[in-house]
């Protein structure tokens, strides 16, 4: 189908479709999604393989770009991001200004929109090249950023990077790190932060996706749109599912562990309570990042010699899941949410950090639609409606209402 013969064909025409569960929104050649069979490819690589060969950079580069990097292309592509990861002093007081109880996805989108006042010259891109620096600026800022929104909360110390370690290393230390010690990077830790961070990184059309390419699709610029899909990965049905799993896998425990009841209020469509962590949009048959995050939460609390009872009041949900004709007919199945946050707690990561760390991943594949967005050229999103309120009628003064 050619897009703009369609367009013509249907002028005057307005599909309604609340949710878009049945509308494609652009043309896109960065991520592969089969629902049914439960396959999530990036540039044509399987997320299976990816996530057990490549590292997160390589991935990004990949997403961003379209291709894996040579040795020398990924070099360049790290070296531009360090020279571009210095924030300025001046963001710090803005992180000192927020009070200990905003939540971390606040934090992060308001400082992300903010480094636009920083970095005027990556709001305008009208070159390719413009495109290359705004996306090297924000890969080497962000992480400070996430870290920055961590330590805040935790009342640690501001601190900056090192440019002798790799992307992800240097995640950790800015993250982890403690005043007057000397950090040291658990390679257990490192490799499954880059496994999570890989298979968080792009996922099509979803929500926050969606939303940066709205955004940007009016030329708002790179961080301006990236803020704006940070707000939408917030909400518990989407990215903030992450943490909601953990907060309801801890109550379920702190209820006696009694899965069947949770399951039964899940099914109970008098009662609001969702099996978080449960359903997708897109995966009707299973998501194949669940699998390999179940894999990887298994090896990384046996390898860090942690017992954690909610895995095991995960692993009953999932298994009475499988068996319930409520959850089988509506092909309800663990998504990428469902075993992240016990890997992310398993790490040292606060649980209101959990949707800070998915951004964190997801940051080169919401660039990557943007960057694609804006080369092909894509018109200002504006989807229409059908009006169903009142018809015209005569204005009334304030006395006669
Ligand atoms: N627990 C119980 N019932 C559920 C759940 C759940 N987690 N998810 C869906 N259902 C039921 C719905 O009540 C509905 O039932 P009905 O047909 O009897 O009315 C049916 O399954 C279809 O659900 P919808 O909400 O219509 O499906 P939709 O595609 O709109 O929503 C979503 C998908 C938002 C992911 C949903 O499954 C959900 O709320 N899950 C829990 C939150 C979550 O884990 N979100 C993270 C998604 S992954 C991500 O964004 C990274």
């Amino acid at each position: 189908i050619n897009i703009k013969t369609l367009r013509t064909a249907t002028n005057g025409v307005i599909t309604i479709d609340p949710g878009y569960k049945n509308t494609g929104s652009c043309e896109s050649a960065i991520t592969f999604l089969d629902g049914e069979k439960g396959i999530l490819r990036y540039r044509g690589y399987s997320i299976e393989e990816l996530a057990e060969k490549a590292d997160f950079l390589e991935v990004a580069f990949a997403l961003i770009f379209g291709e894996l990097p040579t040795k020398e292309q990924l070099e360049k592509f790290h070296k531009d991001i360090k020279s571009n990861s210095v924030v300025d002093d001046d963001i710090k007081k803005i992180v000192d200004a927020f009070p200990k109880s905003a939540h971390p996805m606040g934090i992060l989108s308001s400082l992300t929109s903010a480094l636009t006042a920083f970095n005027p010259s990556s709001v305008n891109v009208d070159s390719e090249e413009d495109m290359y620096n705004a996306i090297v600026k924000i890969m080497g800022k962000f992480p400070v950023l996430v870290a920055w929104t961590m330590r805040k909360k935790q009342g640690l110390p501001l601190n900056y990077g090192s440019k002798s370690l790799g992307y992800v290393e240097n995640i950790m230390k800015m993250m982890f790190e403690q005043p007057n010690e000397d950090y040291e990077i658990d390679t257990v830790v490192k490799d499954a932060l880059d496994k999570l961070l890989i298979l968080h990184a792009d996922h099509e059309q979803n929500c926050s996706t969606s939303t940066v390419r709205i955004a940007g699709s009016s030329h708002a610029g790179l961080f301006a749109s990236l803020s704006a899909g940070i707000s939408a990965l917030w909400g518990p049905l989407h990215g903030g599912a992450n943490q909601a799993v953990l907060e309801m896998l801890e109550a379920i425990k702190e209820d006696g562990g009694d899965t069947k009841k949770y399951m039964a209020k899940a099914k109970d469509k008098n009662d609001p309570f969702r099996l978080m962590g449960f359903g997708h949009r897109v995966y009707k048959n299973f998501d194949p990042r669940a699998k390999i995050i179940k894999v990887a939460a298994d090896e990384v609390l046996n390898n860090l010699g942690i017992q954690d009872p909610i895995l095991a009041i995960a692993k009953d949900l999932e298994q009475e899941a499988l068996n319930d004709p409520y959850f089988v007919e509506r092909k309800l199945y663990p998504n990428v949410d469902f075993y992240s946050g016990i890997i992310y707690r398993a790490m040292g990561i606060p649980v209101e950090m959990f949707t800070v760390m998915f951004a964190l991943g997801r940051l080169p594949g919401w660039i990557a639609q943007w960057k694609e967005m804006r080369l092909n050229h894509e018109p200002i999103g504006r989807p229409r409606q059908i009006y169903i309120g009142e018809n015209l009628r005569p204005f009334k003064s304030i006395e006669n209402r």
